[in-house]
């Protein structure tokens, strides 16, 4: 087995980062879970421990967005004794026409997204080149890859996550730090729970062109993802094929897209 690590997760308390966060702890890693929400954040660890008998977890309320966050992320961090992997993967998600999507939106959708990944590398960096085994993992989406009808918001703030995850991983590198991707299409979560209240049907029918994956699935490819050199983790191999044909074909991606969401498109009010 492998060396047990030290890892931060952020939006460790809810769909993708707490599935990250159990199968990291069963593999026997020492994990701090970051949340803002502190009583569910609580709640969650309280029923990890009762599930993982003996496993090392903290728990660390914390907003990504908030600017001074270096303190409490550099206490949480000599708590562990250090930190080896970080896991960016606190995200919101607002959709919607963007004559409906105010400016407040998009400032929020970056500030979480964007950075708030960007403050955490920042209080962590130091320590992560100290680990003999840094690494950096951002959880960003196939919005990242190829604009989405609704997500004028959200594609932006994945393709900057994007566009820093690149810069990164090129400057890291020869520090000893890898720095990796996460690019899945859409999945169950309380995420999408909450979008599918709300959501535009152009943006329903853009989106699960992709098919949607189980958590599981997801989780199972970024966990093999991330004992990998592979700089984008792309999770499915439908997603994968998909991604494919949105990079070398281009053109017919967004015809193919145009499609779909000409035969469903009501538009704004
Ligand atoms: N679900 C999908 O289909 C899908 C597809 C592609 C990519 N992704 C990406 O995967 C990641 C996880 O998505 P999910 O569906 O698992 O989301 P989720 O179930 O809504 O969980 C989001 C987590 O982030 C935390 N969070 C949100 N804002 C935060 C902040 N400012 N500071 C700290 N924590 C914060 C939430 O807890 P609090 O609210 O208590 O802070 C929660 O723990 C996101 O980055 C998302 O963009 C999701």
């Amino acid at each position: 087995m492998n060396r047990s690590r030290k890892v931060i997760i952020t939006g460790a308390s809810s769909g993708l980062g707490l599935a990250l966060a159990e199968a990291l702890l069963r593999r026997g890693d020492h994990v701090t879970l970051v949340a803002r929400d502190r009583d569910k954040l609580a709640a969650v660890c309280v029923r990890l421990r009762q599930q993982l008998a003996g496993a090392r977890l903290e728990q660390l309320p914390l907003d990504v967005s908030a600017a001074e966050l270096e303190k409490t992320v550099a206490s949480a961090v000599a708590a562990m004794a250090g930190i080896d992997l970080l896991i960016n993967c606190a995200g919101i998600l607002r959709e919607g026409y963007v004559e409906q999507l105010s400016e407040q939106d998009y400032r929020q959708t970056f500030d979480i997204n964007y950075f708030g990944a960007l403050r955490m590398i920042r209080a962590t960096l130091p320590d992560l080149k100290a680990s003999r085994q840094g690494q950096i993992v951002n959880i960003a989406s196939v919005a990242a890859l190829t604009g989405v009808f609704g997500y004028s918001a959200y594609c932006s703030s994945k393709y900057a996550l994007l566009g820093l995850s690149e810069a990164l991983r090129a400057e890291l590198k020869p520090q000893g730090v890898k720095v990796q991707i996460v690019c899945p299409p859409e999945f169950d979560s309380p995420m999408v729970d909450a979008l599918d209240q709300t959501r535009t049907p152009e943006n329903k029918a853009h989106t699960l062109s992709i098919p949607k994956l189980t958590l599981a699935a997801v989780v199972e490819d970024v966990v093999a993802g991330m004992e990998q050199n592979h700089f984008m983790i792309i999770p499915g191999r439908k997603t994968r094929l998909m991604v494919l044909g949105i990079r070398h074909f281009p053109a017919l991606s967004r015809w193919l897209a145009d499609h779909r969401i000409h035969e469903v498109y009501q538009g704004p009010p």
